[in-house]
């Protein structure tokens, strides 16, 4: 039998449309939110990113405060802009697209955004109060992720007991990925590039996370009958088409639930951050 497809396309819209509704009620209030993007550099993905980003906001309705600097600026004068934003009463969420030129210290930059206004869940605060489970920005991708869970197959997918394997351990989707699922009471086996008989570890679980970002990487051989497998890799094969970490035509067959590349996880990302930003202008006062 075929797997069902979660389509994160749909429900990401589901998602903006709620948050679309909700800040008109935000701005009979008088309450508006904004979000300041800034992109250092013309790395054309990154643009794209951004684009994006900025065109979310406006369907939502946010406003959207856009920084587009120089690929020669330095970490001084990007540090500088972050402050003022950090001081800003006006702006709610600040986002600093990754990747960065070389001069700048990605890891500097993210700990100077004020945690309160950190729509990436990048600070380590944000990670930390994660870990703990208080209350904090969660990194869009795993965030979405939980969404397609929750809101994929009409609600009926259980997380609670489950065996939840994720392949992959990055600071933005595999770790935090891996708090979320154990918030959600899932039994979690994280698994890397060293993890030894792979295919024997991904065979137990019930919810397979694939976020490696290698094109195919999982078969059919890595996945047990009438597991929900979720795709998080964006990459692209010989043939410059993008395609994700899962062999999808093969695993499809094996699996109950799946989610394509493109049109799985790819656009919760977005939808997301939009989240973030919304809490960022509620969360605080
Ligand atoms: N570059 C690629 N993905 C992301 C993301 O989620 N946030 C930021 N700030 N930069 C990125």
């Amino acid at each position: 039998m075929s797997a069902q497809i979660i389509d994160g396309k749909a429900i990401s819209q589901i998602i903006k449309d709620e948050l679309k509704e909700k800040t008109a009620r935000l701005k009979e209030q008088g309450i508006e939110v904004t979000l300041a993007v800034i992109l250092v550099g013309e790395d054309p993905a990154s643009q794209v990113y951004v684009r994006n980003k900025k065109k979310a906001c406006e369907y939502i309705g946010y406003r959207s405060l856009s920084y587009e600097l120089p690929k020669e600026t330095s970490q001084e004068e990007l540090l500088k802009l972050i402050d003022e934003l950090n001081n800003r009463e006006d702006v709610n969420g600040i986002l600093v697209q990754m990747p960065l030129p070389s001069q700048i210290d990605e890891k500097t930059v993210i700990d100077a955004i004020s945690p309160k206004k950190d729509v990436d869940g990048f600070h380590p605060m944000n990670v930390g109060a994660l870990c703990i489970g208080e209350k904090g920005f969660v990194s869009c991708t795993p965030a979405g992720v939980i969404q397609l869970l929750k809101r994929g197959c009409d609600g009926k997918i259980d997380i609670a007991g489950k065996e939840c394997v994720i392949v992959g351990r990055s600071n933005i989707v595999g770790k935090p990925m891996s708090m979320l699922m154990l918030r959600e009471n899932a039994t979690v086996t994280v698994a890397h590039s060293k993890t030894k008989n792979l295919e024997e570890v991904c065979k137990r679980a019930d919810i397979l996370i694939a976020a490696v970002g290698k094109a195919g990487m999982i078969t059919k051989d890595h996945v047990k009958e009438g597991a929900v497998v979720i795709d998080v890799g964006i990459n692209r094969n010989e043939d410059g088409k993008l395609c994700g970490d899962v062999c999808f035509d093969e695993v499809k067959e094996i699996a109950s639930a799946i989610t394509p590349v493109p049109g799985g996880v790819g656009p919760m990302t977005i939808a997301m951050l939009m989240n973030n930003c919304y809490e960022a202008a509620t969360m605080f006062r």
